[in-house]
């Protein structure tokens, strides 16, 4: 394996001023850490990219993307099945959740009526579906059901029971999205810090407490002591941005439990678990689906072409009739891509497939990055399509760095937060790596991106 397998190309005439130009107008919200390449191309793991960096300017690149569009290139770039659904899904009326449509009432029966791929997790009859454009949008959407659980949606009284309800649980570590609403579900300083919390006084009010994710002890302390005050709990099944972090065997579905006992409501944010995990869903084990409230899914449900998200909820969880539209709410261009893609995993058995290639690079990261760089990796999590490789506390501190060797042994990668310190005794989870891939990535792709990963980390000494 050599550091430079990708294709350079330094002819003169690539349109880089306008590249340059128009990328400076994206507000930047990386700072310094922004990489200067901007994307004119891709097929399937390959991204074409120009250097903007002043001092290269103009220099190509071809990349492999280790992190499949952050987690939403379903079936990487390109796919013909998504091609071909755009192509119909333009051509079929687009129409509000005000009125039906044929593209998306064919989905939701495909995924919850009788025969539905989901109605193992989401039984037939007892949850229905809304859309939204993102994961943070969905996630603020089963927020807001949470909240309009309390009262009466028209005169806003408290059913009986629910008055003192005040409190969501969520975990350390997390990440639900960017908007206002799901900040006080993030416990990082660095996420929150000078920004709106809501009202914890009044009938209306509500806290939010934080416990670390993955402890069965401090959550059954907690069920014990909090859980009459509480309303509901936010939980991602596997926790991303902390560091692709699982929970204990048993963990969520005690979780379940406990909710279910005492009336609360359990909403899992399956954005970026979902069909990553070797099954659609990663809220199960091996007694089978664990049950939730509230499902939100997205990322890989738009099969990297449209930005979407999915809140799955239980019938009895709605918003007050306000007759406010909205606008993109499972837009009929969406219903057709999602379900083209949903169709093509389930008929080609993708999934399997996922876990399978992820199990075997699991073995395959454990040997060539961390026995073999254990100066730069330290540990491989995850499971299916969805991998992360733990940095040393010395790579963490030099990450700008890393990502620049990368990029120049040929591939695009991300790196997530990490924990960091964790209450209870936990060990301080550094930055990681994260490799997701297509479901339909061959073996040969993923040690490819293996070796050059490996290339980078070489060139870091
Ligand atoms: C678990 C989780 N929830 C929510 C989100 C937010 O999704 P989006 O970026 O589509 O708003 C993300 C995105 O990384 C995520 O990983």
């Amino acid at each position: 394996m050599t550091a430079t397998p990708v294709a350079r190309d330094d002819r003169p005439g690539e349109p880089t001023g306008v590249l340059a130009r128009g990328t400076d107008l994206q507000l930047n919200h990386y700072g310094t850490a922004r990489l200067p390449f901007a994307c004119v191309g891709g097929r399937g793991l390959e991204l074409d990219v120009v250097d903007l960096d002043p001092a290269r300017r103009g220099r190509r690149l071809r990349l492999l993307d280790a992190s499949a569009g952050y987690a939403s290139a379903t079936l990487g770039g390109g796919h013909p099945v998504v091609r071909a659904a755009l192509a119909r899904g333009t051509g079929v009326g687009n129409v509000t959740d005000e009125l039906g449509s044929l593209e998306r009432a064919a989905l939701l029966d495909r995924l919850l009526g009788p025969d539905g791929l989901w109605t193992a997790h989401f039984p037939v009859g007892n949850y229905h579906v809304s859309g939204r454009n993102s994961g943070s949008e969905g996630n603020e959407l089963a927020l807001r059901l949470v909240l309009e659980s309390r009262f009466d949606g028209r005169r806003l009284r408290h059913h009986p029971g629910k008055e003192r309800r005040d409190t969501v649980l969520a975990f350390q570590g997390a990440w639900h999205g960017w908007t206002g609403g799901l900040v006080p579900l993030l416990n990082r300083r660095y996420y929150r810090a000078g920004l709106p919390t809501p009202e914890a006084a009044g009938p209306y009010g509500v806290r939010v407490d934080h416990l670390p994710f993955g402890d069965p002890d401090a959550l059954a302390d907690y069920f014990a002591a909090s859980a009459d005050r509480l309303l509901a709990v936010v939980v991602e099944p596997i926790q991303g941005d902390a560091g692709i972090l699982a929970p204990p065997p048993g963990y969520l579905r005690d979780l379940a439990r406990r909710c279910t006992a005492a009336g609360v409501l359990l909403v899992a944010d399956e954005v970026l678990t979902f069909a990553k995990t070797g099954d659609w869903f990663a809220m199960r084990d091996a007694d089978g689906p664990v049950p939730t409230d509230i499902t939100v899914i997205g990322k890989f449900l738009g099969m990297g072409a449209v930005s979407t998200s999915m809140v799955i909820a239980r019938r009895e969880l709605a918003v007050r009739s306000s007759g406010a539209v909205t606008t993109s709410d499972l837009r009929p261009l969406n219903c057709a891509v999602i379900r083209d893609g949903i169709e093509h995993i389930a008929a080609e058995g993708l999934l399997q497939d996922s876990a399978d290639l992820g199990a075997h690079l699991t073995e395959h990261l454990d040997h060539a990055l961390v026995d073999d760089h254990p100066d730069v990796f330290t540990e491989v999590r995850g499971t299916g399509a969805m991998l992360g490789v733990e940095l040393s506390a010395a790579a963490a501190d030099r990450i700008g760095e890393l990502r620049s060797a990368l990029i120049e042994a040929g591939v695009y990668a991300e790196f997530m937060a990490g924990a960091g310190k964790r209450s209870g005794g936990r060990r301080y989870v550094h930055p990681t790596l994260r490799i997701v891939l297509p479901l339909n990535a061959t073996a040969s792709q993923a040690h490819e991106i293996v070796d050059r990963v490996a290339a980078g980390a070489r060139a870091l000494r």
